[in-house]
């Protein structure tokens, strides 16, 4: 059987938007000072993601590091947008560990405000989709998202997400109790 190869920093897809050239891709360990800088300008913006608190570089590090070993045994497909040569968003989807879960993974993505808007996110997610359907061979994925954050749930809708469930006070919001919802999108 032919297995893609997984090596770091490999384009799965480019394209011209304007005169800006966007590039997906996977990350590769020379990203890790772009990747801070996202990580940390979303922390800033208080958006509604899990990260709540800015990362210091060795924390960031350590998180790539698992990342790049995760991609490599096929345990996670993850892509970077490039706009001219700058990260400015991250997607990922984690396949489950557990053996009876195995056919199912979960879902994040984070873009920088500048980008929004523009169609970058809907290829982004259409790419991170095929790569988990080829790599993973998944078949359900799966997210939760803060209920406030109405355009995630707005463009997840638009990419065949429905709503499953809702957790009332599932998480925090900078110390305070926020509901969650739970979407899936059989593939
Ligand atoms: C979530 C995210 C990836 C979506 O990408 P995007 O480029 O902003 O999405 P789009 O603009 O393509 O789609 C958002 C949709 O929600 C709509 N929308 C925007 N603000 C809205 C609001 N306050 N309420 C409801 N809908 C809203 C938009 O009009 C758009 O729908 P349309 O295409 O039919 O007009 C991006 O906003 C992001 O990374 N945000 C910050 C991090 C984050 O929240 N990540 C998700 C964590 S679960």
């Amino acid at each position: 059987m032919m297995r893609s190869n997984m090596k770091p920093g490999k384009i799965v897809k480019k394209y011209k938007l304007g005169n800006q050239e966007i590039i997906f891709r996977y990350p590769k360990m020379s990203d890790i000072k772009d990747l801070l800088e996202l990580i940390n300008n979303l922390v800033k913006e208080k958006v509604y993601i899990g990260s709540q608190q800015k990362k210091t570089l060795k924390e960031e590090k350590h998180w790539l590091e698992n990342t790049l070993t995760e991609i490599k045994n096929r345990e996670k497909v993850h892509l970077v947008v490039e706009v001219n040569g700058k990260i400015m968003g991250n997607t990922d989807i984690k396949k489950s560990r557990m053996a009876a879960e195995q056919h199912t993974g979960t879902f994040g993505i984070m873009i920088r405000r500048e980008i929004r808007g523009t169609g970058i996110s809907e290829r982004l997610f259409k790419a991170i989709e095929k790569e988990a359907k080829k790599v993973l061979k998944i078949k359900i994925i799966k997210l939760t998202a803060f209920t406030a954050n109405k355009r995630a749930s707005a463009f997840y809708k638009k990419q065949g997400f429905r709503t499953v469930g809702r957790i009332k006070n599932g998480l925090k919001y900078y110390g305070r109790y926020a509901d969650e919802i739970i979407m899936v999108k059989y593939l």
